[in-house]
Formats: structure tokens, sequence, C-alpha cells
């Protein structure tokens, strides 16, 4: 078994983009600039958005952090919108989520600026993922497609199981796994929370996605020897041993699955560190005008 390792990739990649930050400045050119914007205080968001803004600082790009109460009216953040859509300096912005419940979170990214959208959020970046355009990706997805690339995985002919149809992870890796190309055409099974024997699907599988935010759900029985592993969930569990009194697990039974399988990605240290480095990579992308020149 091979740990597919999040850690060492992302520092490679990150090693990469300060490498063409550096370029940029030597040529005199514009600093590559995201912008996040966090309204409330929910635990989990303020961690991402601190690795967002940590991860930028790492690079060389210029951050902006707006933030913002949990009570503010949805104007206010559409008033926001617009600005970072309009201000020349910032490249990409995201809008974290999730949003206070008063808040739509469907018009708040249909608001943002497509060509700023690196997120990957908006129906056209996703409509021209799904079509085979350039398009920013959604960055789990991406830092999925780039795990894979880079350890080599092959992928063609494959049958792929995802777990889960979210809107960020599960529907955009089916589309892009079954897509021409490499990493791509693999056969692609949807499955969720209605599928019938989903540990039948998931047996089936060369490469399992696991995107259902279920700690630990994927048994070792589940999965197919010498299948490939990609554990998207990032699950804070109780756990006494531990100084803060819990610990994150991913949405697969690391200890039962790992020996079975020819890769698989731990959690923490696997898909989560891509994330934002997938993140970093839109952004220079946008600054580049290299999705929309
Ligand atoms: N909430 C959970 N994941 C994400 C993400 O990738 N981007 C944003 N904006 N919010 C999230």
């Amino acid at each position: 078994m091979q740990l597919l390792d999040g850690k060492l990739l992302s520092e490679n990649i990150k090693a990469e983009i300060a490498a063409e930050v550096d370029l940029i400045r030597e040529r005199g050119g514009k600093m590559p600039h995201l912008a996040a914007v966090l309204v409330g205080e929910n635990p989990a968001s303020e961690v991402y958005v601190k690795s967002k803004i940590k991860s930028c600082e790492q690079v060389g790009f210029k951050s902006t952090l707006v933030r913002r109460p949990a009570d503010i009216p949805e104007g206010e953040l559409l008033d926001i919108v617009q600005r970072l859509n309009d201000d020349p300096d910032v490249d990409g912005f995201i809008v974290q989520l999730p949003l206070p419940k008063h808040m739509d979170e469907e018009k708040i990214t249909l608001a943002i600026d497509h060509r700023k959208d690196v997120d990957g959020f908006h129906p056209i970046n996703f409509g021209r993922m799904a079509q085979g355009m350039p398009a920013f990706l959604p960055a789990t997805p991406y830092g999925i497609v780039e795990i894979l690339r880079r350890y080599n995985i092959e992928t063609s002919g494959k049958h792929c199981v995802v777990v889960g149809r979210s809107n960020i992870v599960g529907t955009p890796i089916s589309i892009l796994l079954s897509r021409k190309g490499y990493p791509g055409d693999c056969t692609v099974t949807l499955t969720h929370s209605r599928t019938q024997d989903l540990a039948a699907e998931v047996r089936r599988a060369d490469i399992v996605v696991a995107a259902i935010g279920i700690p630990e759900f994927i048994k070792g029985d589940w999965v197919k020897p010498g299948a490939v592993v990609i554990d998207v969930g990032i699950n804070r569990i109780p756990d006494a041993t531990k100084k803060s009194g819990a610990r994150l697990v991913g949405d697969v039974d690391f200890e039962e699955v790992a020996p079975k399988c020819s890769h698989i990605t731990p959690v923490p240290g696997g898909v989560g560190l891509m994330t934002v480095t997938a993140l970093l990579l839109n952004t220079l992308k946008a600054c580049k005008k290299e999705i929309y020149p």
C-alpha cells in the first residue's frame, strides 16, 4: 500500500507556484491577488479561510480577508461581491460556505463574476467543465485530479465509484473522471444516500472517491483488493486520548481499508491540503488570464 501524500504534493506545487510568482515579480508584472469573504463565525470555515490566507503568503500572493458578522443583510454581502467583481487588483475571490441561514447561497454564487470565480462554483464554470472547455475547476476535484496525475495512477477504463453527490465534490469529480483524457476515461458510478446496496457498488471499484461526510463510513470489506482510495472526508470525532479531546478522520475507515488497497490518501495530510493548493493554482490562472483571456 502506498500513501498518496497530499502534504508532499502541496509543497511541491507551492514551490512551483512560488517560482512563477518570482518570475512575475522580476518582470514587474501584477502579483496574484486572492480575496476571501468570511461571514459569521463557523469554526470550520475559520480554519479553512486561515489556511487559504496562510497559503497565499507562502507562495507570495497578495491576499485580502473581508470579515463580516453573521447578521449582516444579504444585500451587504451582494455589495461586497460587486466591489470585488469590479476591483481590478483582485484576480479571484471566494465567499466561504456555508453562509448564515438568512442568505441565499445560490444568489451569492450567481453574483460572482465567473472570471473571478476561483472556487469554480458558478454555473458558467461548472457547465464549461462539464463540456471539457477551459474553466476554473472546483478546488477539491481539481486537487484529486492532481493527486492522480502526479502519482501516475492509471485511470483509463477503470471503474470509479464516487460516494456522495454534492455540487462541490461528488458531482464534479464524477464528471471530470468520466471525461476523455488523463486523468479520466473512467467508467463512473455516482452513488448517494438512496443507492441500494452501496457496499456492493463500492466493491466493484478500481478507484473509490469517498465524499459523503460520514466518519469512517467505508469499511474494509467494501473495498476490492488493490483499489485506489481517495478520502475526501474531514470529520472531527471525540478522542479522549488527545489534548484537544478530538481528532480528524476521513470518510474511510483507514485502519481497515489501508491494508487492502494499492494507494490511499490519509486524513489529515491528503485531499484537504490539495484543496487549498488547487485554489492557489486557480488564482494563478486567473492572474495570468489563462481561462478567460
Ligand atoms: N466550504 C466548504 N468547502 C468550500 C470551498 O471549497 N469553498 C468555499 N468557498 N466554501 C467552502
